[in-house]
């Protein structure tokens, strides 16, 4: 049965804009970009190569500071903390999947997965307990010692997807967490997210070039150039959906038939 924990903003920005110092001046890597996320919701950034995608998820991340602009995160006004506070907020209310997985080679999965725990300063048994049930969840309940060198790309994933998840944080950002891995091992680990976000109630933002994925999402939001752009599935990655049928009444994506064209080709 579908839950529907969509009740609330949990990202808030507003006009955010970046700016990156270049040799003769100052590069705007985003441009006014304003967008909420509702608690609760799945939803895809895409957009093409350098329209600012990474940078967009780094701010909503707490990972660098905007140029100008405002963001509310969970009810808090975030861009008036101090740099310190901000990382408060970051461990405590997100979790971070990258594309190459970012676990530590010499610990083992369970090792990984209890690091956040151990900023956390959660005691150690409790600790190992949150990670074991994290790998549990995500399926890896039997490769609790391996080491990340002796697990499949999948499987590392899943591991990250773990250490993302184990601190119960209210929003899973993923930047391209597909982009190294084989189509179908790919598909599995977005079934995962959507089980999260529809078991758990989860709220994730995932960065990915894939438009099998963005079709699958609650909502796409578009980048171009540093700013949003409408309908970039159908007019950038050429395919259709119907959004706001699916938003309403939180359905699968209804795909309509499908017109391809190379991404990137205008
Ligand atoms: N630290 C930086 N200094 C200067 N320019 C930067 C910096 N970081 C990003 N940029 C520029 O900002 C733009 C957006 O970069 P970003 O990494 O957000 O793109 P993206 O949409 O994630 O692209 P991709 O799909 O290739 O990952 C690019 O033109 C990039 O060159
Ligand atoms: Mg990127």
């Amino acid at each position: 049965m579908y839950t529907d924990y969509r009740t609330r903003p949990i990202v808030q920005i507003e006009n955010m804009v970046k700016e990156f110092p270049t040799g003769d001046g100052v590069f705007r890597a985003l441009d006014g970009v304003s967008l909420q996320v509702d608690q609760g919701e799945m939803v895809a950034i895409m957009g093409p190569s350098g329209s600012g995608k990474s940078t967009l998820m780094t701010l909503i991340g707490l990972l660098d500071t905007p140029t100008s602009g405002h963001y509310v995160l969970d009810g808090e006004d975030v861009g008036g903390l101090s740099r310190l506070e901000q990382a408060r907020v970051r461990n405590r209310k997100l979790g971070f999947v990258f594309q190459n997985f970012n676990l530590l080679p010499r610990l083992t999965a369970l090792q990984n997965v209890e690091l956040p725990l151990v900023y956390g300063r959660v005691d150690g048994r409790r600790r190992r307990e949150l990670a074991r049930t994290a790998l549990e969840a995500v399926g890896l309940g039997s490769k609790l010692d391996n080491l990340p060198n002796t697990l499949s790309g999948g499987q590392k994933q899943r591991v990250a997807i773990a250490r993302a998840l184990v601190h119960n944080p209210a929003i899973i950002l993923a930047d391209e967490p597909t982009g190294a891995l084989d189509t179908r091992t790919g598909a599995e680990i977005m079934a995962l997210f959507r089980e999260l976000n529809r078991e758990q109630g989860r709220t994730i933002i995932i960065v990915t070039h894939d438009p099998e994925i963005g079709r699958h999402m609650d909502r796409v939001i578009g980048l171009r150039d540093g700013r949003l752009a409408e309908n970039i599935l159908s007019e950038y990655y050429g395919v259709e959906v119907f959004e706001r049928v699916e938003r309403e009444h939180g359905l699968e994506p209804v795909p309509v038939p499908v017109r391809r064209r190379d991404a990137g080709e205008e």
